[in-house]
């Protein structure tokens, strides 16, 4: 059966084992109040980091998904260029993945997704979170930047005056929709008007600095 111009818009959103699960989440629960659907995937290392880094279980964040698929499930449907979406966004997407993705090994689900994405030409985002970067994964960035994939690492603005990580996240989650075309009302946007005597940054935890050995 073929899909007309009423077809649901998707989005699928790959999980990777990068540091930064915590914007995953928000993106999943910024997409639940648009007429998007969320296809999500977790890498094993995605699903782990993610449960170190945030109090959420695995269970809610696919909860927070419209279809959520197994990352050895190749029969799923973000398997095949034939399930029309708007594209992919690994988020965060760690260096392994990108380097999987720029040499076309799609062993599992979300890399296979990714490889579909590409193939099937459409919009391929990747916040790919390492620092600093090697060769290497300059290398895998650029190769796959000449194809059309869109580079689009999570680096905090703070022209909007965040007041907590929440807006920092947000911001960028925010960035990263509107490349699909996706827009949130709640967006803040640059309106051209520069301030002056601007609040402080967000507050930073107080660490501990261990005393030096006598
Ligand atoms: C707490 C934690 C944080 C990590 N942060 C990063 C990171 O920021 N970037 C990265 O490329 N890998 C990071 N890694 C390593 C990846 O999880 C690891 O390379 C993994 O094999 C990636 O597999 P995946 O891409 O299939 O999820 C981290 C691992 C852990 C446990």
């Amino acid at each position: 059966m073929s899909e007309g111009a009423g077809a649901p818009r998707r989005l699928i959103v790959g999980v990777t084992g990068a540091t930064g699960s915590i914007y995953a989440i928000r993106l999943l629960e910024a997409l639940r109040g648009t007429d998007v659907e969320s296809h999500l995937v977790l890498s094993r290392w995605g699903a782990r980091t993610l449960i170190h880094e945030t109090g959420y279980s695995l269970d809610q964040v696919r909860a927070l998904a419209t279809h959520a698929y197994k990352d050895n499930d190749q029969g799923a449907r973000i398997s095949s260029g034939s399930f029309v979406t708007l594209g992919m966004i690994v988020v965060p997407c760690s260096v392994k993945t990108l380097a999987d993705i720029a040499h076309g090994h799609s062993g599992e689900l979300v890399h296979r997704a990714a490889d579909v994405v590409l193939k099937e030409r459409r919009r391929l985002v990747l916040a790919v979170r390492e620092a600093p970067f090697t060769d290497i994964h300059l290398e895998n960035m650029l190769k796959l930047s000449r194809m059309g994939v869109i580079i689009s690492p999570p680096m905090p603005a703070f022209y909007t005056h965040p007041k907590s990580i929440e807006d920092l996240v947000d911001h960028t989650v925010a960035r990263w929709l509107d490349l699909f075309g996706i827009q949130l009302d709640a967006a803040k946007r640059w309106t051209g008007k520069m301030e002056s005597g601007s609040p402080t940054p967000p507050k930073t935890p107080r660490t501990r600095t261990r005393r030096a050995r006598k």
